[in-house]
């Protein structure tokens, strides 16, 4: 059965992989490795729990500033290995997606994010939205150029259908998790956070196993939505 304090969607900025093979000694691809094994543990756990959508930030739209080798080596991570991920998400009945702009992204890049959700695109379980090149400025640029590029009826515009013209129509995030220690958001789904419940942890993303994800579980499952609204209708005078 459902637990209706369990979000609905959930988005989560996977930071501190460098970070964490530095403090080993190591070489950051080594961290960005890690990371992705974290990942593919996760995701499965995480639609156990009755989450229905996750986005995950893997790459942003400013990280194309890091040196060129980090850069080859995060895409050719995401081109050759993110296959496996397909596999989890084919034994869980997940759709995958992808938000984010397809400009200088290789053709090899392009082509696995094109197999990815042909392959998945019958999976009616739970959506995996994985924002590679993405960007939240981007995003509502985009939004914009969309809108008017559709000739949209600009009276059918709204704080609910404007969901539709984002890079995927998926409804606003419930929790934001990021790791890592950093307190900012890095533009990640700007529209989408407008009423997140933002959890933040110290621990890097390779170290982020089930059990601490059960820790942001717990503590949304503590928050008081209030969406501006009063706590309990019914007592207020
Ligand atoms: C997150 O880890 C992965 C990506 C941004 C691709 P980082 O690479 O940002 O790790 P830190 O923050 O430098 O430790
Ligand atoms: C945010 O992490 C982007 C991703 C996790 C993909 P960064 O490491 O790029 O963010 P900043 O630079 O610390 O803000
Ligand atoms: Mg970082």
């Amino acid at each position: 059965m459902k637990d209706i304090n369990i979000p609905h969607h959930i988005g989560i900025i996977l930071d501190g992989n460098g970070r964490w093979a530095k403090e080993r000694g190591l070489g950051r691809s080594l961290g960005h490795k890690e990371g992705l094994k974290t990942l593919e543990e996760l995701i499965p756990y995480i639609y156990k729990q009755g989450v229905s959508i996750i986005s995950i930030y893997v790459f942003s739209t400013e990280n194309f500033k890091r040196p060129k080798p980090e850069v080859d080596y995060l895409m050719s991570l995401f081109s050759n290995n993110f296959k496996h991920l397909e596999e989890l998400c084919q034994e869980n009945h997940i759709k995958i997606l992808f938000s984010g702009r397809k400009e200088h992204l290789s053709n090899s890049v392009m082509a696995m994010e094109e197999s990815l959700m042909e392959n998945t695109k019958n999976n009616t379980r739970g959506i995996l939205n994985i924002c590679l090149n993405y960007g939240g400025l981007s995003e509502m640029v985009d939004m914009v150029k969309k809108v008017v590029k559709e000739n949209v009826d600009l009276n059918t515009l709204n704080e609910q259908t404007i969901y539709q013209y984002l890079y995927q129509p998926l409804p606003p995030l419930d929790l934001l998790i990021r790791t890592g220690g950093e307190k900012r958001i890095s533009n990640f789904m700007l529209c989408s956070l407008a009423y997140a419940e933002l959890y933040f942890t110290d621990v890097y993303f390779p170290d982020f196993k089930p059990e601490e994800f059960q820790k942001a579980l717990d503590s949304y499952q503590k928050r008081d939505r209030r969406f501006g609204g009063v706590k309990d209708e019914t007592k207020s005078h």
